[in-house]
């Protein structure tokens, strides 16, 4: 007799057997790929800390959506924008003529196939750079909950698939849901930012799209990230208003919560690899210190191994792209 019974190593034996007892696959259409669009024709500027991400005019963006679903076959997009001007409340967002609705509507006319998710926030809009309306020097709940409500009802008649609420005001998804009912867009789903955490990793994103607070930082509206039962409360309470998936932000030092949410509601999850996540890879690639295309892979199989239905990821092209050339 030998000695152990129990061998876990004769089922990694072949790349075959492998594949075949494989958990967890991460499929082209489990990502969404963050674009980020300015004003301008034929602009295009690299955001340096987020290498081969740029800030794109409206016409540029076009083509590289139309390149983007083309080539890799990624249908689903999520939209962040560089306006003009700001003001004091973000209420520059709400026009017909705003930056993202703008794109939309360029969008739906050349590639109606891929989907868009309007990211819903105030940061790139105001001029304090924080995610609402300032009052007493802190963030004001609930006039903050009318700008998102407008500004979610221009991202729908602009023809958004998607409306994704960001900013971690108390009310928000309850308010944005009654606004888009109201104006005939019972049908939209809301992808609510529920457990968004106060966050070092959101760096490289605030120079992308401009959007770094003046004074203060946003700990008194994003989640603590000592914080896990509270990230369930959260998500709970945008259930409970009409969210109908929940995320989870950043994703890789938040596998648990992602974990978490996803045993405890059932839920369509979805994860943000956000701008720090990925430029860390990046950095570390152009040192030469990773193999970049590997740790992608395995970053993004643990985030859907953890519990994530849905990935938002600057890498998405890539991935896709380097899959499809192993065949
Ligand atoms: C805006 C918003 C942020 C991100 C998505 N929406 C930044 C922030 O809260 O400061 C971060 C995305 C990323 O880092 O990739 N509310
Ligand atoms: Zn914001």
């Amino acid at each position: 007799m030998s000695y152990p019974i129990t061998r876990l190593r004769r089922l990694r034996k072949t790349a075959t057997i492998r594949s075949m007892v494989r958990e967890t696959e991460v499929n082209r259409d489990d990502l969404i790929m963050p674009y980020f669009v300015c004003p301008g024709k034929n602009v295009s500027n690299p955001i340096k800390s987020m290498p081969g991400n740029f800030q794109l005019s409206i016409d540029l963006l076009v083509n590289e959506v139309k390149d983007l679903f083309e080539t890799t076959g990624v249908d689903k997009i999520l939209l962040f924008g560089i306006p003009e001007s700001k003001d004091e409340t973000g209420h520059v967002a709400c026009h017909y003529d705003a930056i993202v609705p703008k794109a939309i509507r360029a969008l739906k006319e050349i590639v109606p196939q891929v989907m868009i998710v309007a990211d819903v926030c105030n940061c790139e809009y105001t001029t304090h750079g924080h995610c609402g309306t300032i009052i007493n020097g802190d963030v004001d709940n609930d006039s903050t909950l009318h700008t998102l409500a407008a500004q979610s009802v221009t991202l729908a008649k602009a023809g958004a698939d998607i409306i994704a609420p960001s900013d971690m005001m108390d009310g928000r998804v309850g308010a944005i849901r009654k606004a888009l009912d109201e104006n005939g867009y019972e049908n939209t789903p809301i992808m609510a930012y529920s457990a968004k955490y106060a966050s070092g990793f959101y760096g490289p994103f605030r120079d992308a799209a401009e959007s770094a607070p003046k004074f203060g930082d946003r700990s008194t509206y994003q989640m603590d990230p000592a914080n896990s039962d509270e990230a369930l409360r959260e998500v709970e309470q945008d259930i409970i208003e009409g969210a109908d998936m929940v995320m989870v932000k950043p994703a890789l030092s938040y596998l648990d919560i992602i974990n978490r949410v996803k045993t405890t509601f059932n839920m369509p999850v979805v994860a943000y690899n956000v701008s720090g996540e990925f430029s860390m890879v990046k950095a570390a690639a152009a040192n030469g210190w990773v193999d970049g295309e590997r740790l992608i892979k395995e970053i993004l199989t643990s985030i859907k191994r953890a519990g994530a239905d849905v990935i938002i990821t600057y890498h998405a092209k890539e991935f896709v792209l380097s899959e499809m050339k192993k065949g």
